[in-house]
């Protein structure tokens, strides 16, 4: 529990309050308002709480001027070119880096539960072939509850770790699947003699009818996308993981609700977006056009993959994934790809333009990450169950940080209500 460190006074109408303040080992200080209402009955007012802390955590933190992201204090930039998925799984679930015999019993702890009950394979033939694959994610998932029933309670240790430990290693084989069905070619049962990041190039891209090699380049950046996109702090997402958990609902459900919630186009539906508005600008002459219409208020459209909540200066995701970009595609022979020359050339005109510099505009993780992606040969429906299956381990760490809080309580805002005032009901004759 963090220690009182000032007070906030706060005086309105005839009311003078004062309000603890506590200050955090980085970043901003918080005024405590829990006992506003009851001290002062009023509420705070706070819609899309760009100025509200929900929770206390110790996961990630991010510095938006400066763009800076710690995994439990360790930057991104020195995870993704040191470390790898399943060792910054074990920091972001237990808050330190594993010695070499705790990552060997994580990493085997996952290997052992790759596969999904066989049953699970009859719930896909209920969706139609083209359905988004996140549409089957969403399901899926939720269903995980009806078949591990020994890992739903939420109040034993025991039942989350291994839930937890579900989750990490079944969400691959899951879009693995998602994928497959979509296309029409047979599952692909995970090959647990191959990292994380292989397995799951492997049940994606290879066919029973004959040996698939993977391209060890394709998964080390594979592997390094999973990091990237691992946690981030009290995300739209992540803040749903929350929400739901503090009902007490069970892990599947509330890693499924935020999948649903990371399938919007403002948050992680974003990297397929940002890929097909490249696609659609086509080629460089066309990009001032794309540009005016971002600035135009009459115009909803917006530059996908750049702006953030947080973010005011470079994503620390975005540089990474920048340099990844040109790496695999000049691996693959393809630096030359129209797509990488658009955004490369979207990026520098809209760093240079007055409008994006006052708004403090600059490309998020989802500006790079689709092309990657298409190179590695993901259709753009797989961009963003690529993008749950990355944040599953930050959800459900934040979740059991969450259960880990004796002070839990769950989630109820109130509201600002601006409709009608009591009045009688009318009979529908003298309407
Ligand atoms: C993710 O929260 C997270 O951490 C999310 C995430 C994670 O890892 O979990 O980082 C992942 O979701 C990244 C963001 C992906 N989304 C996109 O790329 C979609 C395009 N970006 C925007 O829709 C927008 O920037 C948001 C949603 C990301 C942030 O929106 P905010 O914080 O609510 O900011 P805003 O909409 O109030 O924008 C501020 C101003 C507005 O202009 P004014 O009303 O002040 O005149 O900037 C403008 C916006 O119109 N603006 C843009 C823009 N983004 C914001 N203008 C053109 N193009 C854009 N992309």
């Amino acid at each position: 529990m963090v220690k009182q460190t000032g007070t906030a006074k706060l005086s309105f109408g005839d009311t003078d309050l004062e309000l603890p303040m506590y200050s955090p080992t980085m970043g901003p200080d918080v005024i405590d308002i829990g006992k506003l209402y009851a001290k002062g009955g009023v509420f705070t007012h706070d819609p899309g709480f760009t100025s509200t802390s929900s929770c206390e955590s110790a996961i990630t933190f991010i510095d938006g001027d400066k763009g800076e992201l710690l995994y439990r204090g360790y930057p991104i930039e020195q995870l993704a070119e040191k470390s790898h998925y399943l060792e910054v799984c074990y920091l972001l679930l237990y808050g330190e880096l594993p010695n070499a015999e705790e990552l060997e019993n994580f990493e085997n702890r996952v290997t052992r539960h790759t596969m999904v009950h066989e049953q699970l394979t009859v719930f896909f033939s209920g969706y139609r072939r083209d359905a988004h694959p996140m549409a089957t994610m969403v399901g899926v998932v939720g269903a995980l509850s009806a078949f591990y029933h020994d890992s739903l309670d939420i109040n034993d240790y025991q039942q989350r770790e291994i839930a937890a430990v579900r989750m990490i290693a079944k969400v691959p084989t899951i879009a693995a699947m998602a994928y497959k069905y979509s296309i029409g070619q047979p599952f692909v049962y995970p090959k647990n003699a191959l990292d994380y990041a292989s397995n799951f190039l492997y049940m994606c891209f290879s066919v029973p009818a004959e040996e698939y090699e993977v391209n060890p380049i394709l998964a080390r950046a594979m592997d390094r996308i999973f990091t990237l996109h691992a946690d981030h702090e009290q995300n739209a997402s992540t803040s749903t993981v929350r929400l739901a958990g503090s009902s007490q609902a069970n892990p599947f459900a509330c890693i499924a609700a935020g999948i649903a919630c990371l399938w919007g186009p403002a948050h992680g539906g974003a990297n397929q977006a940002a890929l097909e508005m490249l696609k659609e600008i086509g080629s460089v002459d066309r990009i001032p056009e794309y540009v005016a219409r971002a600035k135009d208020k009459n115009d909803p459209f917006r530059l996908m993959g750049f702006g953030h909540r947080v973010y005011k200066n470079f994503d620390p995701r975005a540089k990474v994934m920048k340099e990844s970009a040109d790496e695999v595609l000049e691996l693959l022979g393809i630096e030359n790809n129209p797509t990488l020359q658009v955004a490369k050339e979207l990026e520098r005109i809209a760093l240079e333009d007055e409008y994006f510099i006052e708004k403090k505009l600059y490309p998020n993780v989802d500006f790079y990450s689709g092309i990657i992606l298409e190179a590695m040969g993901f259709p753009t429906s797989m961009f963003t169950p690529i993008f749950a299956l990355s944040r599953t381990v930050g959800w459900i760490s934040q979740w059991k940080e969450m259960l880990g809080d004796p002070a839990l309580k769950i989630g109820r805002p109130r509201q600002l209500y601006t409709g009608e005032p009591r009045r009688d009901y009318v009979d529908v004759e003298n309407r």
